[in-house]
């Protein structure tokens, strides 16, 4: 027997607020053309005013816990992955465990930008697996509307808000590839390349929470190559190839590198999940919302292979491999 962590059950929440492509026309000078060309994206959520991180985080954790048939005390732990949470401190994860009702067990975030999902996940799966928690709620929530330079129009029509959220529990597998959960993973980072995305305000530096600023161009032409190069990685690590995926669930940052991610795995698009158009980009939530849609959707089902990719501000990028 084998110790899995395998997903039990997922949802998420996207804000009320659609903001579509054209509402930038007011006050930037961009187009829709130029955005859903350049970008895939036709609109995005946005949070309302007053409405935090931890607000959406919430809303998709009841979400997935009325998905696998549980309540919050079959829970053992929170990971959140963010980098806009609503204070500086204590932990989303600890606001989230609270507004659920949790009083036992423990929460923490995870920061990884854009790859934090894959990094929470990992995280998660390790948790379960040196047996510190049966049951994980591994969730992705992001404000990035918090963070936007409203006049930067190369930044601020790419990004949205949402959270989505998954059940992770401990089953016994057989220890091969055949085992529901989480398969392999493979996480990397390289500080070098701070300045191709990163906020302009801290804690440490200015006091403020700072806007993010982006050399989007630069950032593309790493993308492609580190997203394919570690779902290889992942994929080999867990003893599959290509033509063992049912689904590719990429971050949802950019159609064109998501094209260009699948066409270098040698994949179709009829096996990407594909979110970009409705979500912009959400950050760390933009896989769990991606996971929620493809199930919602009846893209994906129990049994099928799934590699997420993600890549973000650090640089930091990664892929999990898990069999739904
Ligand atoms: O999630 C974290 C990871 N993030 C990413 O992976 C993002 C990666 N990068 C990208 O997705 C793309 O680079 C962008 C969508 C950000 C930009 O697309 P691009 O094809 O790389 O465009 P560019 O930055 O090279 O800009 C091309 C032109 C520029 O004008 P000039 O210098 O050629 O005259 C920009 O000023 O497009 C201009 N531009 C715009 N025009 C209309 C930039 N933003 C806009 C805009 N509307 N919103």
């Amino acid at each position: 027997m084998t110790r899995r962590a395998v997903v039990a059950g997922i949802g998420h929440y996207l804000p009320e607020r659609v903001v579509e492509n054209a509402e930038f026309t007011k006050w930037l000078d961009t187009s829709d053309e130029w955005i859903r060309s350049r970008s895939g994206i036709e609109r995005r959520h946005f949070a309302a005013e007053g409405q935090t991180t931890s607000d959406l985080a919430i809303r998709a954790c009841q979400a997935a816990l009325d998905n696998a048939g549980c309540t919050i005390d079959d829970i053992d732990a929170l990971v959140v992955a963010t980098s806009t949470p609503d204070l500086t401190f204590p932990s989303v994860g600890t606001m989230v465990q609270h507004g659920l009702g949790m009083t036992r067990g423990f929460a923490y975030d995870v920061q990884a930008v854009c790859a934090g999902f894959v990094f929470a996940l990992t995280n998660a799966n390790a948790l379960i697996l040196a047996q510190q928690a049966d049951r994980v709620l591994v969730i992705g929530a992001e404000t990035f509307s918090r963070i936007m330079n409203w006049d930067d129009r190369s930044t601020c029509v790419l990004f949205g808000d949402g959270a989505g959220a998954l059940v992770l529990e401990a089953q016994n597998g057989a220890g091969t590839s055949a085992d529901r959960g989480i398969l392999a993973a493979d996480l990397n980072s390289d500080g070098q390349y701070r300045d191709m995305l990163y906020v302009d305000g801290g804690v440490s530096t200015t006091g403020t929470s700072g806007k993010l600023k982006m050399q989007g161009n630069l950032l593309f032409r790493h993308a492609i190559d580190k997203l394919s190069s570690t779902a290889d990685t992942a994929l080999e690590r867990a003893g599959l190839g290509h033509e063992d995926v049912d689904w590719i669930v990429p971050h949802q940052a950019n159609i064109r590198i998501i094209q260009g991610t699948a066409r270098k795995m040698g994949l179709p698009m009829e096996q990407v999940i594909v979110t970009v158009q409705d979500h912009g980009n959400t950050s760390a939530a933009s896989i769990p919302l991606a996971m929620s849609v493809g199930v919602n959707r009846a893209q994906i089902k129990t049994g099928d292979l799934i590699v997420t990719e993600a890549i973000g501000g650090g640089l930091a990028w990664g892929s999990v491999v898990l069999r739904w």
